[in-house]
């Protein structure tokens, strides 16, 4: 039951509905994760039926993890965060509903298309072009919901968490119209716009900024707002958080080629994309220092608050990230991690450490919120949670740096003959009990996922769906 709704209040039906999903569409990614994972151990195990095969299922991997977990997380947060800190209703509520509507629809036509194999063949922007206009419809009107709430703010200022997610949403559209051009055949079926090394550099470029824009400027804009709020502390630099946003948009732009080391693509753009992506590391810890340090003077909060744990253990993965991804992008050392399963835990350390961690803080933090509750249903499952998916996260990337760096050393063998010393087999033999270890890993992450589900289950049915009122305007510099 909702409360009577007015423009005095905030819009929190729709934040509610985002951060539900985020945790349903969570479940059941990272349940496809587990089972693709399952698949590259035993390959067997998909009895040959061919919506099961591992192709098929990869991309549903990644479409579901990254656009309808990570995608709802990002829209939820970022419709709370810009209401409370504009102290406004959000603009345009049915448009808000739109949006979570026909984000769902991309999401279930995902869920459709890609196990019975219609894919573009384009890493992370796989779906087929009735459904990549159905995005940009959708991602249209939650700039115009997003931006427009900006502008009929009630607060002069415009808080740092808004500019990363304002760019976000922004590059996002200009990334997904860019590299979806495409000339369609059927209505299931088209040819990219572009062709041979310009459509490969088109896709890195955007490759690379889902990374930089969805992946991390979304999820710094979750940052910048929840760690300040959970630490009950202010950002530990606002100057800083301004250096961090300009720096990090500017440069994350140029870095795309370090996913085409070694190809067709000049050779000068290789090293551009190699040099931006090593300045890279420069804003990315600058903006990590900024959000761990909110917390100095109130480290013991760390030790009673696993919500706190969660958000700042999340910084530390995105410093790993961010310090492995531009020693990735030096030549050399990518022409060992290339192709291996290094990436594969760069990946992860980024996907399951920074943005799983920060958006399950964030979450925690917001469903009560939604419920009229003071706190979740369950502390305890929260601390089980965060030990859990912990353990699950090291298991994995630790299986994957050091089956990768075997992989790479393995194919590189040379005898004093010239002769491979191995045979590429040998190394798929010597990895299965890495992929064994990945499996258990990402096993323990999904099982933190359900005893999350579990808990706001519990919060949700103890509370009930609530609306909060926009504090007057004397009392606005404080809300
Ligand atoms: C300073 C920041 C970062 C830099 C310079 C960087 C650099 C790199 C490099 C060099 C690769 C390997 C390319 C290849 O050999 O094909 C890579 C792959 C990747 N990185 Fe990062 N990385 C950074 C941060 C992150 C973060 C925080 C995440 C996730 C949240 C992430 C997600 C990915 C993904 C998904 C891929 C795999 C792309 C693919 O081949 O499908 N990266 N990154
Ligand atoms: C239970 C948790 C998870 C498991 C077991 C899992 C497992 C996997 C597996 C087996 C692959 C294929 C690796 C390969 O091609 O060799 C993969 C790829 C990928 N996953 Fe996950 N995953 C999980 C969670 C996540 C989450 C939460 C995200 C993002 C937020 C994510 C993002 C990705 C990406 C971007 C790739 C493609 C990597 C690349 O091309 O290099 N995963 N995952």
């Amino acid at each position: 039951m909702t409360n009577t709704v007015t423009a005095e209040q905030f819009n929190y039906r729709v934040v509610r509905q985002f951060s539900i999903a985020s945790i349903l569409w969570g479940v059941v990614g990272m349940l496809v994760g587990v089972i693709i994972a399952a698949e590259l151990t035993w390959p067997d195990i998909n009895m040959g039926i061919s919506w099961l095969s591992y192709g098929r299922l990869r991309p549903l991997h990644t479409n579901a993890v990254i656009f309808a977990f990570g995608g709802c997380a990002l829209m939820a947060t970022s419709f709370y965060v810009v209401q409370r800190t504009c102290q406004v209703r959000l603009f345009m509520g049915k448009l808000a509903e739109f949006v979570f509507w026909g984000w769902q629809a991309v999401i279930v036509l995902a869920a459709i298309t890609l196990p019975l194999g219609y894919t573009s063949g384009k890493e992370y922007a796989e779906l087929e072009w009735p459904i990549d206009i159905l995005i940009a419809l959708v991602w249209v009107a939650y700039a115009v919901v997003f931006f427009g709430t900006i502008g009929i703010r009630r607060v002069k200022h415009i808080y740092v968490a808004n500019w990363f997610f304002g760019a976000f949403i922004l590059a996002v559209a200009l990334l997904h119209i860019v590299n979806s051009a495409a000339m369609p055949v059927s209505f299931w079926h088209s040819y990219s716009a572009y062709a041979g090394v310009q459509d490969a550099m088109v896709q890195w470029w955007y490759g690379h900024n889902a990374v930089g824009f969805f992946l991390t400027a979304g999820f710094l804009g979750m940052m910048y707002y929840f760690i300040p709020k959970q630490a009950e502390r202010p950002v530990y630099s606002y100057r800083l958080s301004i250096v961090h946003f300009w720096a990090l948009i500017f440069t994350y732009m140029w870095a795309g080629p370090h996913h085409l080391h070694y190809t067709a693509l000049p050779d000068w753009t290789q090293s551009v994309g190699m040099v931006f992506s090593l300045i890279l590391l420069a804003p990315s810890w600058g903006g990590m220092l900024n959000g761990v340090l909110t917390i100095s003077g109130a480290w013991h909060k760390l030790r009673d608050d696993p919500i706190l744990r969660f958000l700042i253990v999340s910084l530390s993965f995105y410093g790993m990230a961010t310090f492995e991804g531009p020693m990735m992008s030096i030549k050399t050392v990518n022409a060992l991690s290339h192709y291996t399963d290094w990436t594969v835990g760069h990946v992860h350390s980024g996907a399951l450490g920074w943005v799983g961690f920060v958006t399950m803080g964030s979450l925690y933090y917001l469903i009560p919120r939604m419920f009229g509750r003071e706190k979740m249903h369950s502390i305890k499952a929260i601390e089980l949670h965060f030990w859990i998916s912990t353990i699950g996260v090291v298991l994995y990337i630790a299986a994957m740096w050091i089956a990768g760096v075997m992989q790479g050393l393995m194919w590189r063998a040379v005898n004093p003959d010239g002769t491979l010393t191995y045979t590429f087999v040998e190394s798929v033999k010597a990895t299965f009990p890495f992929y064994v270890v990945r499996l258990l890993g990402g096993a323990l992450y999904l099982f933190g996922m359900l005893v999350m589900a579990w808990n706001v289950w519990m919060t949700a049915r103890a509370g009930k769906a609530v609306e909060a009122p926009i504090p007057a305007p004397q009392k606005l510099a404080h809300a």
